[in-house]
């Protein structure tokens, strides 16, 4: 029996919901909202899909009764507001702090040993921030953002390529910002072909400059920040976390010396399993990567300076 409790019931929130119950990654799912209704509401609409596609996850929609959230074996916290066009997730700072820090606490009161996957922005910052609440071991505390920008490089990627989008490799380091993140591009593959030998210098360059401002992107054609694929990423990190999938994806990690940074939560590969981030893997960075993790790294380090 796997619980997972989705605290925020917005659009990424509930996406999230609705992908661990359609792809069966959980078997019972709480979604939680402080709004009434409406997580009771998303619950009902998501249950009934399950009933026309015969599934059999369970998931429920609760109005800010914690209670419902116990023993939860993985928490995912979406919570807080969403950023609007031309704004960038660091201007979220100030309301999602709060927001962030009073839900850690009621979740780890109700679920003490669960692993917890932080969505909301700016997200390095948010999971720094329940790091400093919670004080728990660093497996426990899984930043999810490199699993999507990753998706959105690879989404360029296939794109560039005419490829099918699962038979291409990419992986994004750094911030979860859109000056910050990192597109490997050295070691974007297609079917382990470097894609650099497939493509012009410039188009491999503007796949990994759309890949960065990819959320923008989305939030102006959306007039909201995007939701699909950040829940799709949120569910991929529980089912690997669920799982014990010893799965390699980007998260944001809290660094103890990797990577020539500590104290601060950043996007590494990270191999991830039932107790969460199971390690940190260290790849050789060349001059140029190197220099642009310590710029993002310092970045972040910036807008954690704003945590009160
Ligand atoms: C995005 C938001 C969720 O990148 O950060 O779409």
């Amino acid at each position: 029996m796997s619980k997972v409790t989705v605290v925020g019931a917005g659009n990424v929130g509930a996406t999230c919901a609705n992908v661990l119950v359609t792809s069966q990654i959980a078997d019972e799912v709480v979604l939680l909202d402080i709004k009434e209704g409406v997580s009771e509401g998303k619950a009902m609409d998501i249950m009934q899909a399950a009933n026309i596609l015969g599934l059999n996850s369970r998931l429920v929609g609760v109005t800010n009764d914690y209670a419902k959230t116990e023993g939860s074996d993985v928490v995912v916290i979406t919570s807080g507001i969403p950023r609007k066009p031309g704004m960038t997730r660091e201007e979220l700072i100030g309301v999602n702090a709060g927001i962030v820090r009073s839900v850690t606490e009621n979740i780890l009161a109700h679920s003490p040993n669960a692993i917890i996957v932080c969505v909301s922005n700016p997200m390095d910052t948010m999971t720094y921030l329940i790091h400093r609440v919670t004080k728990l071991p660093r497996n426990r505390i899984i930043g999810m953002g490199g699993a999507l920008d990753s998706a959105r490089f690879k989404f360029y990627l296939s794109e560039a390529l005419g490829a099918n989008i699962n038979e291409v490799e990419g992986i994004v380091i750094g911030g979860h910002g859109d000056t910050t993140m990192i597109p490997l591009k050295r070691y974007a593959a297609y079917r382990g072909i470097p894609a650099s030998t497939l493509m012009p210098a410039e188009q491999l360059d503007k796949v990994a400059a759309d890949t960065m401002v990819g959320g923008a992107t989305l939030t102006k054609l959306l007039g909201t920040s995007a939701w699909y694929a950040p829940g799709a990423a949120a569910a991929q990190v529980v089912a690997a976390v669920i799982g014990d999938q010893k799965k390699m994806l980007p998260c944001s990690a809290l660094l103890e010396g990797e990577y020539g940074e500590k104290d601060l939560c950043i996007g590494v590969p990270c191999i991830l399993g039932r107790n969460g981030i199971e390690k940190v893997v260290e790849f050789d960075l060349n001059e140029e990567e190197k220099a642009l993790f310590a710029a993002s790294a310092a970045a972040v380090h910036k807008t954690n300076a704003a945590l009160a």
